[in-house]
């Protein structure tokens, strides 16, 4: 114990659960990079106004969680709370858009803040992989990025997620149904803060969670219901590209995002082990983003998965990711000689590509072995004075217990060989 410890609502990685963050990250990625996207890094911190236009100025990420602050040089910047305005935002000023290859594919790995209420599954630091297809309206893409997701996910052997989808309209239909839903919910029994809500985003009031609000929603407008024509026909068609590719939804007309920018497609990813935050991932399209931030029109798609919550579905479906031991070779000097010669040995068995590690600190074999158990390494290598004088060492298969002298100008070959 020190006298630090990591500040409320983050929690470090440490070994073995790290192993499993990064499998789980590059899981999610591997579908991703074998669909012509591209790995895109953005700052941690943007111009504040970038997530207040993006965002949404009334959004909870915006008006409460934001961790914004001034520099000393007089900026005024923000910790990303997600990643989308800053990819846009990346793509816009390298005009890739321009490039003349659209859609822009992009995929991205990474930190993201928000000065949430702790709690199992919500962090005020968190990890997201993502996706955005920049500059293109077809179904088919909104399509792939779902069964990309999906397909993430299955790889990992998640079985007891369920996916959420859901059309928001777009600027035509989407304006008359607010106007209707904001009639509806003027005639209720709520409280203040609610009532405001009304008034800047009514359909955050279809989310609210309280029973007595919910009950007092029965036979409210519902924007499926005013969907103009050509955003029904999207959505048909984002449907029945799912179904002929046998990725299993539920249509979910509530579903309401916590972010502004979404235009027609929205879903979400739920996990029915994780209990309060069931989300483990979510996107939509999001074709009037780029306009507010000053670009051209570019429709656009994409997703984030939350790896810290990917990471509890895994633990709440028992699943273990069969994660391959990180050392393949543990090498063991007996005494002051052996230990300058092993070093050497192991330096080359690196480089030859075997994963290595060496007994540090001289310690005694016992506790030397106990390392090389820990470890999970196959092999140990044992050297002392007299192997050396004889130009061997011991090769020990730990799964076998046999034990084999090995010449040493033989050692680099032998073991690359035996590990196949
Ligand atoms: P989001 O739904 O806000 O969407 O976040 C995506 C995922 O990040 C969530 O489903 C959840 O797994 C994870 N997440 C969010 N907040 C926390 C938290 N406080 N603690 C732990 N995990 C969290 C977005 O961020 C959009 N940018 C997604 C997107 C991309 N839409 C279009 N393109």
């Amino acid at each position: 114990m020190s006298t630090f410890q990591a500040p409320k609502g983050t929690y470090d990685l440490i070994p073995p659960v790290s192993a499993t963050f990064l499998a789980v990250r590059e899981a999610i990625a591997a579908p991703l990079k074998n669909s012509g996207y591209g790995y895109v890094e953005t700052p941690g911190f943007e111009n504040v106004e970038l997530f207040a236009r993006g965002v949404g100025e009334s959004t909870d990420i915006v008006s409460k969680e934001m961790y914004a602050f001034e520099t000393k040089g007089g900026d005024k910047l923000a910790l990303r709370p997600e990643g989308t305005a800053s990819v846009l935002r990346a793509a816009l000023e390298a005009n890739l858009h321009k490039a003349g290859n659209l859609p822009v594919k992009l995929w991205y790995s990474g930190s993201y803040y928000r000065y949430e209420r702790p709690q199992k599954g919500r962090y005020r630091h968190f990890s997201q992989v993502g996706a955005e297809a920049i500059g293109v309206e077809d179904p088919a893409l909104d399509a792939e990025l779902i069964i990309l997701a999906d397909q993430a996910y299955r790889s990992l052997g998640l079985r007891n997620f369920r996916i959420l989808l859901n059309s928001l309209g777009d600027k035509e239909c989407r304006p008359v149904y607010r106007e209707a839903l904001q009639g509806f919910l003027r005639g209720l029994d709520l409280d203040e803060e609610t009532r405001r809500r009304i008034e800047i985003n009514p359909l955050r009031v279809l989310d609210d969670k309280r029973a007595d609000v919910q009950k007092q929603l029965v036979g409210a407008p519902m924007l499926h219901d005013y969907l103009c024509d050509a955003c029904k026909a999207y959505h048909e068609e984002v449907r029945e590209l799912l179904t002929v590719q046998g990725v299993a939804f539920e249509d979910d007309e509530k579903l309401v995002r916590g972010l502004d920018y979404y235009t027609r497609t929205t879903f979400e990813f739920v996990h029915d082990g994780l209990g309060a935050q069931s989300a483990v991932g979510g996107g939509g399209r999001y074709d009037g983003l780029s306009e507010m931030l000053g670009g051209p029109a570019l429709p656009s798609v994409g997703w984030a998965l939350g790896v810290d919550r990917t990471v509890l579905a895994l633990e709440a479906e028992g699943v273990e990711l069969d994660i391959p031991p990180a050392t393949s070779v543990y090498a063991i000097p007996l005494g002051e000689e052996a230990r300058r010669k092993l070093f050497g040995v192991v330096t080359e068995l690196r480089a030859a590509g075997v994963a290595t590690d060496f007994a540090f600190g001289g310690r005694g074999l016992k506790g030397a072995m106990k390392s090389a158990n820990r470890s999970g390494a196959r092999y140990t290598l044992v050297a002392g004075e007299r192997d050396l004088e004889e130009g061997v060492a011991q090769l020990k298969d730990m799964e076998s217990g046999e034990q084999t002298a090995i010449a040493l100008d033989t050692l680099v070959a032998e073991v690359t060989r035996r590990l196949g």
